[in-house]
Order: C-alpha cells, then sequence, then structure tokens
C-alpha cells in the first residue's frame, strides 16, 4: 500500500514514514521544507534501509500534487503539513488559514478527483481550549483560543462536511497531546527553528549549554507543585498510533476523533527533575510570569484509544527524556545540511 505523508519530512513526519517503511508500506513524503530539511528524510532512508520518494511540493500547488497522484498510486494519506506555532499564528493569522485551510482544501480536492478518500488528520488536544474536566475524553466541548487551533477546529469541520457529502471517506483527527523525545537511533528529532517555544526542547537545549537558563512560565497554578502539567508522549508512541489508525480506516463510519496521549500528567518541575536524570546535566532554571494563553493542566483521556485503535503509548517520561537528549548530544545542532533539494 502506498501512502502520501505530507509534511512527511517534519518532526512526527519523519518519525511516522519511518515505521511505515518498517512495517512494509511504500511512503511519498511531500513537504515544502519551510519548516524541515532534506537531511530528514536521508536519516529516515537510513535507517530504514529503504529509499522513500521525496516530492518537493506545497499542499496548496494542485498542480504538483496531481502530479503525484498521477505518478504513485497512493491509497491513503496522513497528512500532517501545516504551520503550528501559536505566538506567529497570532501574529500571522492570515497565513496560518492559508497555509492549513486552503492547503487542506486543496489536498482533499485533489484526493477525491484520485478516487483516493482516506485521510488520517494532525489535529491537537488545542482544540479542547481550557478544558471543564480532566482527563479530556473526545466528547469533550471544542474551543480554540488562538488562529493556529482554529485552523486545527475548522479543518475537522471541513472534513466532517465532506465525509457527510460523500460517506465512502473514511478521515481519522488524531488529537496529539505533547509529542516529545525522538527516535531511539537519536538520529531522527526534533529541530525546532531559533529559539524553542516548547518546553523539552527548551530544556535539551539548556543541557546542552546553548540556553543559560529555561524560565518556567508560572508557579502559581492550581497543581500539585504550582507549574502546569501536560500529557507528554513519546514521539514514536504517536508514528505508532498512525499505523494503528491506517489499519482501523477501513472499518470506520463516520469521522472519527482520537485523543493520542499517555493519559499521565507531568509538571514542567518533574519534566525538569526526568530530564537531569536522563542526561546527567543540571537545568539551571528560574521562575517567571505566565504564558499568555496557558493551561494549567491537559492530560487525555486514553480508552477510547485503546478500545478503538488498541493502542497505547508504552514509553514513560524517563525514556522520553533519555531519547531526546541522545538525539540532542548527538546533533546539537540538528540536522547538518540544510540545504532545500
Ligand atoms: P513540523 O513543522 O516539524 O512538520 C510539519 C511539516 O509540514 C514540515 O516539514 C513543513 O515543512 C511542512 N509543511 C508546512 N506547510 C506546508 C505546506 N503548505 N505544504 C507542504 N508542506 C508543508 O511539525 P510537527 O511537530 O511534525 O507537526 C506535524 C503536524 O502535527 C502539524 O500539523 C501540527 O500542527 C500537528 N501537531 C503537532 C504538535 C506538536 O507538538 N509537534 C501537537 C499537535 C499537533
Ligand atoms: C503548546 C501550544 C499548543 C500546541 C503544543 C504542542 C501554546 C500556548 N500552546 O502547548 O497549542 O499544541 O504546544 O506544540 O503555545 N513551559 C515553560 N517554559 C518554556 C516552555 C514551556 O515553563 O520555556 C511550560 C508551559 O507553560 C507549559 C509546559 O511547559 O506548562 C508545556 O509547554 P509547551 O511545550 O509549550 O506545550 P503547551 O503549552 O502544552
Amino acid at each position: 500500500m502506498t501512502v502520501l505523508v505530507t509534511g512527511g519530512a517534519g518532526y512526527i513526519g519523519s518519525h511516522t514514514t519511518l515505521l511505515l517503511l518498517e512495517n512494509g508500506y511504500d511512503v511519498v513524503v511531500y513537504d515544502n521544507l519551510s519548516n524541515a530539511s532534506r537531511e530528514s528524510i536521508r536519516q529516515v532512508e537510513k535507517l530504514a534501509k529503504r529509499p522513500v520518494a521525496f516530492v518537493k511540493g506545497d499542499i496548496r500547488d494542485k498542480a504538483t500534487l496531481a502530479a503525484t497522484f498521477e505518478k504513485y498510486s497512493i491509497e491513503a494519506v496522513i497528512h500532517f503539513a501545516g504551520l503550528k506555532a501559536v505566538g506567529e499564528s497570532v501574529e500571522s493569522p492570515l497565513s496560518y488559514y492559508e497555509n492549513n485551510v486552503c492547503g487542506t482544501v486543496a489536498l482533499c480536492e485533489t484526493m477525491a478527483s484520485y478516487g483516493c478518500k482516506s485521510m488520517v488528520f494532525s489535529s491537537s488536544a488545542t482544540v479542547y481550549g481550557d478544558p471543564q474536566e480532566l482527563p479530556i475524553t473526545e466528547k469533550a466541548p471544542l474551543q480554540a483560543t488562538n488562529p493556529y487551533g482554529r485552523t486545527k477546529l475548522m479543518i475537522e469541520e471541513i472534513l466532517r462536511d465532506v465525509w457527510y457529502s460523500d460517506k465512502e471517506w473514511k478521515v481519522m483527527l488524531l488529537r496529539y497531546f505533547n509529542p516529545v523525545g525522538a527516535h531511539e537511533s537519536g538520529d531522527i528529532g526534533e529541530d525546532p527553528d531559533g529559539i524553542p517555544n516548547n518546553l523539552m526542547p527548551y530544556i535539551a537545549q539548556t543541557a546542552i549549554g546553548k540556553r543559560a537558563f529555561l524560565s518556567i512560565f508560572g508557579n502559581d497554578y492550581d497543581t500539585r507543585d504550582g507549574t502546569g502539567v501536560r500529557d507528554y508522549i513519546h514521539v514514536m508512541d504517536l508514528a505508532h498510533g498512525h499505523l494503528k489508525a491506517l489499519e482501523k480506516l477501513s472499518e470506520i463510519e463516520e469521522v472519527t476523533a482520537v485523543n493520542l496521549g499517555t493519559g499521565k500528567g507531568y509538571s514542567v518541575l518533574e519534566v525538569v527533575a526526568a530530564f537531569e536524570k536522563a542526561s546527567g546535566r543540571r537545568i539551571p532554571y528560574k521562575f517567571a510570569p505566565r504564558r499568555q494563553g496557558d493551561i494549567a493542566a491537559c492530560y487525555a483521556d486514553v480508552s477510547f484509544a485503546k478500545r478503538f485503535l488498541e493502542w497505547e503509548a508504552e514509553r514513560d517520561i524517563d525514556a522520553m527524556c533519555t531519547d531526546m537528549w541522545r538525539w540532542q548530544s548527538k546533533h546539537p545542532d540538528g540536522y547538518q545540511h540544510k540545504e532545500e533539494t
């Protein structure tokens, strides 16, 4: 089976591509390299010991998409491509709507015209906004608090409408909690551009000495130790969830949303302690004011994923930190070859 992986050169896409290759799928990676390097795919090929078809293309570019569907017999799409920085989306909302929403529309139109109607979509726990109840089930009210989150909500709605108009569509919405860590080889991982916004890459860069200290955004939340609590999930467990989703796709009867998390929440201070243990380095930190838009706590109810996908995360916070540290120490500057070919 040939799977088109949009955004497959990126963080979660590259790990999922590797797992797909290892499980006998043929993969076509489709990525405009706006936030990734071709090198990630070279590393994936090395690890999988198999070549990967790569198309440098934009999901908004229907001509290149059509040429890709002409060339390969694509049966399903895992759709990772999108912009994902919350702060940037507040400053530049139109580019988020254009890229994420218009891009998804162009992708769906092309898929439909080639009779490919199976999609696994990268949604996010951000669609739950500030949750009223914990753990969060898939039935919790949906709410966006920034343009990035709104693109995810809009795309979920668009995909539901598409299915409603044509029940041959099979769509799964995977709502990721906080993906972290790296492949256990330490040869693929997250390669943020500039100063990381997210906690784990910031901690890793502090451990390696690229950042002087971590600012902990708020120590007065109503949580165990006052710092924010999140459901961190190892990126390889997440990748595995996509494999399970692909396997189940043909069986579903309506657009189905699934939480991908571990069901456990860790505070910022607990993550710092786990990273110190994994790396043997001290992580200097200072408490700072709360970050605008942050919530106190967020973790998943994973019972539906267990029942429906027959999947659950296997790696704990220590494995997440150990693998993150291996990637960070083997590749302190991320992927070396950033050329866009
Ligand atoms: P990433 O930035 O590493 O990967 C996204 C990839 O999409 C990049 O390789 C980028 O070059 C590509 N891309 C962006 N716009 C494109 C376009 N118009 N055409 C073609 N390619 C395009 O991000 P990631 O962390 O791997 O996230 C993958 C998906 O998962 C995104 O949709 C993101 O919103 C979603 N998600 C991520 C997280 C997270 O914490 N990483 C959490 C929830 C959801
Ligand atoms: C952020 C995004 C969310 C996105 C998710 C995964 C915001 C407001 N939310 O979520 O939409 O889906 O990333 O990409 O940006 N923290 C610090 N210091 C730091 C960085 C983070 O203390 O330097 C704290 C945060 O306050 C939070 C926790 O660490 O309590 C996790 O933060 P982060 O990794 O940015 O993820 P989220 O805020 O959950």
